[in-house]
C-alpha cells in the first residue's frame, strides 16, 4: 500500500553501488490535515538525472518542493521524515533553510525572472544578498550564462530588462540564476512545459550536460523527455488513501521497457484512467 511496505519496496531499484547524494527516508507532506504524499524512501544518485513522472495531482511538485524545504513555507504545510544531503539532515532544526535552498536550487514550470531587474542582475541576486563583490558578480554572470548556453545570445545586452527575453531564454536565465550560487542539486518542475520544441530541446541538452557536475531531479509529463534526459525514473501515482506514493523507481531504460509494477506499464502505455 505505501512505500514502506515490502510489497512496494520490490519495485524500487535505484543503484546502491554508490553513495546517494540525497537520501529520502520516510518523507511525507501534508497540507493542513490532508496528506499529499505517503512516506517516500528513495536514494537519489549523485551527478545523474532522476526523472519523476506520474499523473496530475499525485504529488510530484509537492515532493520536489519538500526536498529543498520550500513546501513548509506554504501556510499549514508541513513535512515528516528525513532528507539527508550528503549525510546531513536538511530538516535538522540547526540547519538554515536558506542554506538548504542554496545547495538545492530550483527551476519552476513558468520562467520567473525578477521583473524590474536586468539580465545580469537576475543572475547575481543570490550573490548580492551574500555580499559578493562587483567582480565576483561579473564573473558569476559570465560563468552561469555560459553554463546555460545563453552568454553568446545576451552578452551585448546584459543591462536590458530580463523580461525582454523570449520564454526559452528566460527559462535558461532562471537556470543561470540558480547556478550562480553554486548549488549541488537542481530541482526542475516541468521546466520545459511552457516552451516550444526548439527551446525544449535546448533545456534537455543543458540538463544532460549539467549532470556531469550536478545532481538533477526533473519532473516531466513528457515521457519521451524522461526517456531522453534521465538515468533513473521514479513513477509516482495516487495510493489507496488518495495520497501520492512511489509505485516504481529504477533505471530509465528498465522502467520504460520492462516495468516491474503493472501500474507503471498501464501509465506508460496510456491505459491509466
Ligand atoms: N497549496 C496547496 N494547498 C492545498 N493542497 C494542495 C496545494 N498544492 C497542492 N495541493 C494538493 O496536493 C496534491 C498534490 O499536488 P501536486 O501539485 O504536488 O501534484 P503534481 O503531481 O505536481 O500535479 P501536476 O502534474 O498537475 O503538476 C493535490 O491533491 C493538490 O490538490
Ligand atoms: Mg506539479
Amino acid at each position: 500500500m505505501v512505500s514502506e511496505t515490502g510489497a512496494t519496496r520490490q519495485f524500487i531499484r535505484m543503484p546502491d553501488d554508490q553513495p546517494a547524494h540525497l537520501r529520502v527516508e520516510g518523507l511525507t507532506a501534508y497540507y493542513g490535515e490532508s496528506m499529499a504524499i505517503e512516506p517516500i524512501t528513495l536514494p537519489i544518485p549523485r551527478q545523474q538525472v532522476t526523472a519523476i513522472i506520474g499523473p496530475s495531482g499525485c504529488g510530484k511538485s509537492t515532493f520536489l518542493r519538500s526536498l529543498n524545504r520550500l513546501h513548509e513555507t506554504l501556510p499549514a504545510a508541513r513535512n515528516e521524515g528525513n532528507v539527508w544531503l550528503d549525510g546531513e539532515d536538511i530538516f535538522d532544526p540547526e540547519v538554515d533553510p536558506i542554506i538548504v535552498r542554496r545547495r538545492i536550487g530550483m527551476v519552476f514550470q513558468q520562467p520567473n525572472p525578477l521583473r524590474g531587474r536586468t539580465i545580469a542582475q537576475n543572475v547575481t541576486i543570490g550573490l548580492e544578498l551574500d555580499g559578493a563583490s562587483k567582480r565576483e558578480c561579473a564573473e558569476a554572470v559570465e560563468r552561469s550564462l555560459r553554463l546555460t548556453a545563453l552568454w553568446d545570445e545576451v552578452k551585448d545586452r546584459l543591462n536590458d530588462p530580463a523580461i525582454k527575453l523570449s520564454g526559452g531564454q528566460q527559462q535558461r536565465l532562471c537556470l543561470a540564476r540558480s547556478l550562480a550560487v553554486e548549488p549541488e542539486v537542481i530541482l526542475m518542475d516541468e521546466p520545459a512545459s511552457a516552451l516550444d520544441p526548439i527551446a525544449t530541446l535546448r533545456i534537455e541538452e543543458l540538463v544532460k550536460q549539467l549532470a556531469s557536475d550536478y545532481t538533477i531531479i526533473i519532473v516531466t509529463h513528457n515521457m519521451q523527455q524522461a526517456g531522453r534526459v534521465s538515468d533513473h525514473t521514479v513513477f509516482m501515482t495516487l495510493g489507496d488513501r488518495g495520497a501520492g506514493v512511489v509505485a516504481e523507481a529504477g533505471p530509465t531504460s528498465e522502467i520504460f521497457t520492462t516495468p516491474a509494477n503493472p501500474k507503471t506499464e498501464d501509465y506508460i502505455t496510456g491505459r491509466y484512467g
